[in-house]
């Protein structure tokens, strides 16, 4: 991954990894890896079914939001969702993780409906997503946001937590140092201990993945993680999803860009009016008259 635009924080973490030997640099990053990525069972079910959105229609009073949309997310690929201004793409996301449930059909995770589940049980089986519009702990640091996402994960009881029982002791330990390992992982180790709100936009952008990630997601959801960047900045954050993704993780990726979609999903998905127009190969989808008509006229960088 490349390094954010700022410069490293005297002592900090990216400074320490700038002055290794290559050879302290290899074995540093396999210990990030390892605690970035535990071991999965991905190895073996590449290209299984993970998520199934199966005929979900989502109506808001007379308005069809979604309406019989169907399509697999596939295990290990970058699945983009894209369409134009109020397509549906970020219902979709709603819909799959909780915070609406369908009106009619069902999304399905590895095979089990998720019927009535609320949103920290969804969380809990596996869905992790990020939002439109950033939402982090504003007057925590960047450490504990992170922090706040290993808790899905914690298996210490309440008890536990309050009489600090051993299990409860290391269990923090570990959240902090897998935290650490996440935050450098995207890129934003060198602010850890500031505020989430005194962090550059692009930071905080990371932040909300690497808190995404802190919860151990079967599915990783991005909404329009590139909103508000620059090319190059558009073009770095591609590069930290594909490494996401090349350590095991399943994404589902909401974008506008269709340059950027192009370049990094494995295949993609196309909304429009609250339908599934297309669905393929980038290389299929870029020449698909339907969506080609869809998005004429809607400016690359427009900001659904
Ligand atoms: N909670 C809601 N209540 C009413 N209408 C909604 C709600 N959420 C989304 N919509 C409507 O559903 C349509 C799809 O919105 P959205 O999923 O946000 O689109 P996209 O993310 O593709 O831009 C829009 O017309 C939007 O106004
Ligand atoms: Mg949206």
């Amino acid at each position: 991954m490349s390094a954010p635009d700022q410069e490293p924080v005297e002592g900090g973490i990216v400074a320490e990894v700038a002055r290794m030997t290559p050879e302290e640099r290899a074995a540093h990053e396999a210990a990030v890896a390892e605690v970035v990525a535990p071991e999965r069972e991905i190895a073996v079910a590449v290209g299984d079914t993970l998520l199934s959105m199966e005929d979900v229609t989502m109506r808001f009073g007379g308005l069809v939001a979604l309406d019989g949309v169907s399509f697999d997310i596939r295990r290990g690929e970058i699945l983009g969702l894209i369409g134009p201004n109020g397509a549906g793409k970020t219902t979709c996301f709603n819909a799959l993780t909780g915070v609406y449930r369908p009106t009619s059909g069902q999304v399905l995770l590895e095979g089990a409906p998720l019927g009535r589940r609320q949103r920290f049980q969804i969380t809990r089986l596996g869905i992790a997503r990020t939002f439109q519009n950033i939402r982090l702990f504003g007057e925590m640091t960047a450490l504990e946001n992170v922090v706040v996402g290993t808790d899905a994960r914690h298996r210490t009881s309440v008890l536990g937590a309050l009489v600090r029982s051993p299990r409860h002791l290391r269990e923090e330990r570990e959240a902090v140092e897998k935290a650490m390992a996440l935050l450098e992982f995207v890129g934003i180790a060198d602010r850890a201990a500031e505020k989430a709100r005194n962090l550059p936009y692009g930071y905080q952008r990371r932040l909300e993945i690497a808190r995404a990630l802190a919860t151990e997601p079967k599915l990783l959801c991005l909404d329009e993680p590139a909103a508000g960047f620059n090319p190059a900045e558009k073009d770095d954050l591609m590069g930290l999803i594909r490494s996401i993704r090349d350590d095991g993780y399943t994404v589902l990726l909401i974008e506008h860009d269709m340059r950027l979609v192009m370049g990094v999903t494995d295949r993609i998905v196309v909304l429009e009016f609250g339908r599934k127009i297309a669905e393929g190969l980038p290389a299929e989808i870029r020449e698909n008259p339907a969506v080609i008509a869809a998005y004429l006229g809607v400016p690359d960088d427009g900001t659904a």
